[in-house]
């Protein structure tokens, strides 16, 4: 069973319990409708013999004021029961009342690698991102916390935010975990409708195509417009991005190492991916 709390002071109570009985924690954060990439990163807690705590929390800070934040799914029975049967120990389901009780006037910004990318096309969400993941830190104060490698540039703040703030915690990265024909699990993939959910794995086919092309010593700049090209053909909407960049600095890449990364619409919804080359 995994049992539901919804307060910091509860979430503190049983983390300070499992300390006193020398147990490791790990925190799986994530914003619900759990999928198999949420579970993966489970599984790298328990892998660790710790404790392993998922915070459930649709953060609305991280939403610009035209994004999906209403339309985000919400379903925490279904997800907890996820989580039960994957072995999760603890699920933190707070309101937004108990995580910004007052206006807080406090945010967090990383400078430089938000600048690019997701940071370009949706201002002001990774300093929401970041502001509510050190909320979540500090309050359950983990051992290791784990996300997934689809959203790499939040994980490249995360790393980043940790190191200058010196949060005492190990950032695990998990591989992103894809369906049988490629397209990265999301979310956000419960709302492509079913003819947008045939065409959606084009995206990574093109990513990879592009990668391989640039890893033969082909030029990224061809191999970029034909992706493009051969995305609005199948049907998809505005490219927010479609660059090479380097993996860690995130600077656009000039040779390697580099990774493609990519974020598209598909009817409303907005696919986001990334390769190595
Ligand atoms: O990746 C997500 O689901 C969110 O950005 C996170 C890390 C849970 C913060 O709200």
């Amino acid at each position: 069973m995994t049992e539901i709390v919804r307060t910091v002071t509860d979430l503190r109570t049983r983390v300070a319990a499992w300390r006193r009985e020398g147990m490791p924690v790990a925190l799986v954060p994530t914003m619900g409708a759990l999928h198999p990439g949420h579970l993966s990163l489970v599984d790298a807690g328990l892998a660790r013999g710790c404790r392993v705590v998922v915070s459930i929390f649709v953060n609305p800070t991280q939403f610009g004021p035209n994004e999906d934040l209403a339309r985000y799914p919400r379903q925490e029975t279904a997800d907890v029961a996820l989580l039960a049967g994957r072995g999760a120990h603890l699920a933190f389901c707070p309101s937004v009342d108990e995580m910004y009780a007052q206006v807080s006037a406090t945010r967090v910004e990383v400078k430089g690698l938000t600048d690019g990318l997701c940071g370009a096309a949706r201002p002001g969400h990774f300093s929401g991102m970041a502001t509510i993941v050190t909320k979540l830190l500090l309050q359950a104060l983990p051992d290791f916390a784990m996300f997934g490698e689809k959203d790499w540039q939040q994980l490249q703040v995360v790393r980043r935010m940790v190191r200058d703030l010196d949060i005492p915690v190990e950032i695990v990265g998990c591989p992103t975990v894809r369906e049988a024909d490629g397209l990265a699990l999301s979310s956000r993939n419960l709302r492509l409708s079913a003819g947008d959910r045939t065409i959606a794995p084009l995206l990574n086919r093109e990513m990879r195509r592009i990668a391989e092309t640039v890893a033969r010593g082909g030029t990224a700049t061809a191999a970029l417009a034909e992706a493009r090209a051969s995305l609005a053909t199948a049907g998809f909407g505005r490219i927010d991005y479609l660059e090479l960049r380097h993996p860690e600095t995130l600077e656009p890449a000039g040779m390697r190492p580099a990774r493609v990364f990519a974020a598209v619409w598909l009817g409303n919804v907005r696919l986001i991916d990334n390769v190595p080359v």
